[in-house]
Order: structure tokens, then sequence, then C-alpha cells
């Protein structure tokens, strides 16, 4: 295949070919060969969430749609109820769309129960704790869950990326831990991330695979490692959206390409729509502490600190009208852009849509063919089916493991050994990627070849 192919729109037969990988991709994800034979999952009818923000209220909603009763707990009385009123005004969506009746959502909300006291999650079958993602804190609330939570109950986090073992050793019983990690809207989202620890009981995995369908949700499997296998391929997704801007393009061209291949929406307009301040005070601390080694973009802390949140404040990546959502290009940032570059003393060169594409979307399947080797995800469909659920990569692709076998894994490996010749240490080559490629083989002959 010749490289102006690789990114082309698929065919229909491509497409078709992508929807029946995803389905058979999803049919296999909950099979767990290293599973002791006969397993079973522990009884779950009751279940405490811990932290009614986003993430928590959003947990809630997703049990409660499933007939699953719970426990709601956070802090105080305000932080409570305003994690109830955002449950109610998704609700009033669903009501107003006519996809609830008001009678269903007075149904569904009585299933939820809220409390200030943590002891109230003492008779759960199941804790998810969904509080702030801070390392400190986590293990705080999992010593007081260890002390009041009953024998035998799952103590599950939705952590985004922490150590779950880290997690879990501050408990007496780290084989009843695990990670549960829910997509905001965690009520809308397919993908639940199950995240086993060192030290997870064959039982409580099994538990959290047979949950993900329970709630109408696709369970995937993956060990501690930094992001998991979700946030693991979109951190290189992102940081090469953010290089490329510093090495010559602007956002609406990052964007444009990333849409053209089939993404809802580019880098650029997602961070404008979520907020350049999400994770800000983490990416800022970070800079102090993080590899001096190897490249980091500041880019984005500049944006926050000159109030370029994104659309809540008018103007980010790009400017917008007042009430209007569509990013228009705003001469300003631009600027500002090439002003980083010239403070990197790099000079700036014209990037194409080629370009742009490779360095988005190899990075995902060099990663994602690390963590196959390491065992961190299970098989190349699982990832796709993280990508696919839960990261808006474009259905029509398959999930950038599948693209990759459709493009050669000859072609990628080649294309990631160039970058990595000229952009040094995040683009090293995953031995796995340069062992089939020289095979001439694939990601699904080596699954099939297990
Ligand atoms: N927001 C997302 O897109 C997203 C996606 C996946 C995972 N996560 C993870 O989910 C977790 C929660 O994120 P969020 O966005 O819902 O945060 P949030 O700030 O919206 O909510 C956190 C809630 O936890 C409560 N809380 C803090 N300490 C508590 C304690 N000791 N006991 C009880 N409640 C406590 C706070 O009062 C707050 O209501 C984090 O670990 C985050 O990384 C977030």
């Amino acid at each position: 295949m010749s490289s102006s192919d690789w990114f082309a729109a698929p065919s229909q037969a491509e497409r078709d070919r992508a929807a029946a990988h995803a389905r058979s991709a999803e049919a296999q994800a909950g099979h767990i060969p290293d599973l002791p034979a006969g397993t079973g999952a522990r009884p779950v009818e009751r279940v405490a969430v811990i932290g009614a923000g986003t993430m928590g209220g959003g947990i809630a909603m997703a049990l409660a749609n499933a007939g699953l009763a719970s426990t709601l707990i956070d802090v105080d009385t305000p932080s409570l109820a305003r994690g109830l009123e955002r449950i109610r005004a998704n609700y009033a969506v669903s009501v107003a769309r006519g996809k609830l009746s008001q009678a269903q959502v007075e149904a569904r909300l009585a299933t939820i129960q809220a409390s200030t006291a943590l002891a109230d999650a003492g008779a759960a079958d199941l804790v998810i704790e969904a509080v702030f993602e801070d390392l400190a804190l986590k293990q705080r609330l999992f010593g007081q869950i260890d002390r009041i939570a009953r024998p035998g109950a799952i103590l599950a986090t939705n952590t985004s990326g922490l150590d779950i073992d880290a997690i879990a050793s501050a408990t007496t019983r780290p084989a009843d831990v695990v990670g549960a990690h829910f997509f905001s809207p965690a009520q809308v989202m397919r993908l639940l991330e199950v995240v086993r620890s060192r030290d997870t009981a064959p039982d409580v995995v099994q538990t959290l695979m047979a949950l993900g369908p329970r709630l109408g949700k696709v369970a995937v499997l993956a060990r501690v490692y930094p992001g998991f296998i979700g946030n693991a391929l979109f951190r290189q997704y992102h940081r090469e959206a953010h290089f490329l801007i510093e090495d010559g393009a602007l956002p609406h061209e990052v964007d444009a390409a990333l849409t053209g291949f089939g993404y809802a929406m580019g880098v650029f307009a997602v961070h404008d729509m979520a907020g350049n301040d999400v994770g800000y005070p983490t990416r800022k601390a970070q800079t102090a502490t993080r590899a001096q080694n190897r490249r980091w973009s500041d880019l984005i802390l500049s944006l926050v600190e000159q109030g370029r949140l994104g659309q809540k404040s008018g103007k980010g990546w790009y400017r917008y009208e007042p009430g209007s959502r569509t990013p228009q290009r705003d001469p300003e940032l631009e600027a500002l852009v090439v002003a980083e570059s010239a403070r990197l003393g790099i000079s700036r060169q014209a990037v194409g849509r080629q370009e742009i594409l490779e360095r988005c979307l190899f990075g995902m399947v060099n990663e994602g063919a690390r963590l196959l080797e390491l065992g961190i995800a299970q098989r190349p469909g699982d990832i796709d089916i993280v990508c696919l659920s839960g990261y808006g990569f474009p259905a029509a692709q398959g999930g950038p493991m599948a693209m990759a076998d459709r493009i050669g894994l000859d072609h990628v490996a080649a294309a990631v050994q160039r970058l990595h010749a000229r952009h040094g240490l995040w683009w090293q080559p995953a031995p796995l990627l340069l062992q089939l490629a020289r095979q001439g083989s694939s990601f699904a002959q080596w699954q099939a070849r297990r």
C-alpha cells in the first residue's frame, strides 16, 4: 500500500470489515484465559459510590438505569446537594428528549440514597470510589473504607491512571481492590476499563467484567500501567498534536486532518469544549518533576494563564462568537503559537496531512504494541475496543491496531523508526512492532497464534 492510501477514506467493504472486527473484539473482551477455570462472580446488589462529582453522579445514574440501588456519599451536604442536582438535571434532559418518562426518572432517583456518612458504605457489596484524582487522598479513603466495608465487599477505584497497587496497599485486603475506570459522562459512555492490580482476586476481576454488560457497557481488562490502556494511548495522540503545532502546523490544520480521518472533533476543538484548565494543576506541578531527557509542550499552560480556557471564556485554541460553539480561527492565538516556536528555537516548517496523521496515530499503535508485550492489554482487539468506545476513534477504521494491520506493520514500523530518528525518545519503537514487521505478520496473526 502506498503511503498516500494509508489514511484514505475506507471503502464500504473496509467499513464492514471494521464493524465485524469490533463485534468480534467485543465478544472476546470478556474472556480472560488466565483466570482459574470455574471462577465465578461475587453477587452485587447494593453499591456505594463515594464522591458525588461528575463521575460519581454519572456512575450512580448508570447503576440506577440498570436497576442497581446505590448509596451516593460525599463529604458534606452542599457537595452532595450539587451532585444530586446534576443528576436531576441530566435526567430532566432525558425527559425533555422523550427518552424517559417523569415516572421512570422518579423510580430511578428513588434507588439512589444520598449520605454524608462514609459508614453508610458498610453494607455495600461493591464500593466505587470517585473522589478527586489524588493518590494520598485515595489511599487515606481506602484505609477508612477498609475499616467499614463488610468482609468480601469489592473496593473499586475510578482513578484515571493512578497506581492501583499503591491504593490497594492502603487496605488490609488488596485482593478485593480493583480499578473500575468509567468514562465521562458515565451514564452514557459505553466503556468500562477494569484494571486488575498485582493482588486482585480472580472472582473480583470476574465480577467487574460482568458488571460492564449488566450496565449496558463493554468491559475491557487492563493491568496497572500509567493511564492503563486508554489514557496511555491517548497521551501519545495528544502529545503529537501539541508538538505538531510547535513544529509548524496550526490548530485548525491538525483538527482538519483528524476530522478528515473520521474523528468527530479534533484535539484542539475538544480541548476548547472540555476546558483547557482541566488538569491544569497536575500539569503545572509536573513541570518540576518530569523527565528532562525528552520534549514537553507547555503551550496549553500559557493559554490557561492568559484566560484562554476554551468555549466557556469565548477563546482558547479558537475564538467563539457569543452564544456559538463553532470554532473560528483566531489570529491572536496563531501569533501565540508562532511565538512559542520561536521561543523554543524551532524553525516552523509546513506540516502536511500525512505527517499529522502518522504522528497522531502511529504513536498510539506503537504504545499499543508495548501494552501487548507487557501484558497490560490482553489482546489487540481489546485496545481497539477501548479506543472506539471510550476515545472517539473512528468506527470505520476499526481501532488503531486494526488500522495498523490494514496499512501493514512493515509500513507502520518503518514510519515509527523514521519518527524515532527525527524526534527521539517518545518514539522508541516497541520491540513487538518491529518483530511483527520483520516477520511480515500482523497484530491479528500474533493474537491468533497465542
Ligand atoms: N471527569 C472525568 O472526565 C473523569 C473520567 C474518568 C475518570 N475520572 C476520575 O474520577 C474521579 C473523580 O473525578 P470527577 O471528575 O468526578 O471529580 P469531581 O471533582 O467532579 O468530584 C469529586 C467529588 O469527590 C468528593 N470528595 C472529595 N473527597 C471526598 C471524600 N473523602 N469522601 C467523599 N467524597 C469526597 C468531592 O466533594 C467531589 O464532589 C477522579 O479520580 C478522576 O480522575 C474522571
